[in-house]
């Protein structure tokens, strides 16, 4: 029974996609789940890291439930991850689940999913719409990765105080300072006011990532942020309680057919 970690945030370019994919890593290589990384934002930037095959432009037939998920999920090059990829189909996501009147759809793909892997890490796209409503119904953990700027604070309260106003069901927030720069004075008192959030320091060892196309531990495992990725990953661990936030339903049999781990291919393009 999967339980489902998201890495969202109201903002773009705070190190989402990041966390993403080194959690996903360490779900799969360090604590030997079942995981899946399910990429929904268009941008398809976890897709870019860890895809082997160029992205097929279904990935919105998902959520129309025309494609099963079976059918679009990859292996990695990481033993025991796949890959549910996204695409630029996905860009008008947040109006389709709007006009679609579905408000669990995604819930109901997660449930379907659920009895097939021991963790799903859900790569978010920006804003706080609909995508994110159904998100906040259907999670485990959101984690939410926090520069420490004030306009990034700013935007943490403002999902705060959605998520208080609108929703009956508060999901757990695992608050993170990411891109953290000891240099700057800023970053610092930021850091020291919020000394129990677990932090992500800046590092262009980080940004490599997209030309390993590979998660941080596995070209720079000895490097300080990718101690910090690790412990990440034990905070995230650690705040997962005993009881999943869904129940598993009609499991995606087709499932069992996905290669457990593939060979390193040459992405043809991207
Ligand atoms: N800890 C970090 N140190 C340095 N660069 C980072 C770090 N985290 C992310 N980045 C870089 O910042 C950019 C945005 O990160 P990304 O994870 O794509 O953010 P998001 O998914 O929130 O848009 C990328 O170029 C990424 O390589
Ligand atoms: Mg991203």
């Amino acid at each position: 029974m999967a339980r489902i970690v998201a890495v969202y945030s109201m903002k773009g370019g705070v190190g989402k996609t990041t966390i993403a994919a080194n959690l996903a890593y360490a779900s799969a290589v360090t604590s030997s789940l079942k995981t899946l990384l399910w990429d929904i934002d268009a941008q398809g930037a976890a897709s870019f890291l860890y895809a082997q095959e160029r992205p097929g432009g279904k990935a919105k037939r998902l959520f129309s439930r025309d494609v099963e998920p079976s059918q679009l999920i990859e292996p990695t090059r990481w033993p025991g991850l796949d890959l549910l990829a996204a695409d630029l189909s996905l860009r008008h996501l947040d109006q389709t689940l709007t006009e679609a009147e579905k408000p669990n759809r995604l819930r109901k793909l997660l449930q379907s999913l659920a009895s097939s892997y021991e963790c799903i890490i859900l790569d978010c796209p920006p804003g706080l719409g609909e995508i994110s409503d159904q998100l906040f119904r259907a999670v485990d953990i959101i984690v939410v990765p926090v520069p420490p700027t004030p306009l990034a604070m700013r935007s943490l309260t403002l999902v705060e105080e959605h998520l208080a106003r609108n929703h009956a069901r508060q999901p757990i927030l695992l608050l993170v300072l990411s891109m953290v720069d000891r240099r700057k004075t800023m970053h610092r008192d930021l850091a020291a006011a919020h000394a129990d959030w677990p932090v992500i320091p800046q590092a262009s060892i980080v940004e490599r990532m997209a030309l390993e196309r590979a998660p941080l531990a596995s070209y720079a495992a000895s490097t300080p942020a990718a101690k910090a990725f690790a412990e990440l990953w034990l905070a995230v661990e650690a705040s997962l309680g005993a009881e999943p936030a869904l129940k598993a339903k009609q499991p995606d049999r087709a499932l069992a057919r996905i290669p457990k781990a593939a060979k390193r291919k040459t992405p043809k393009g991207h």
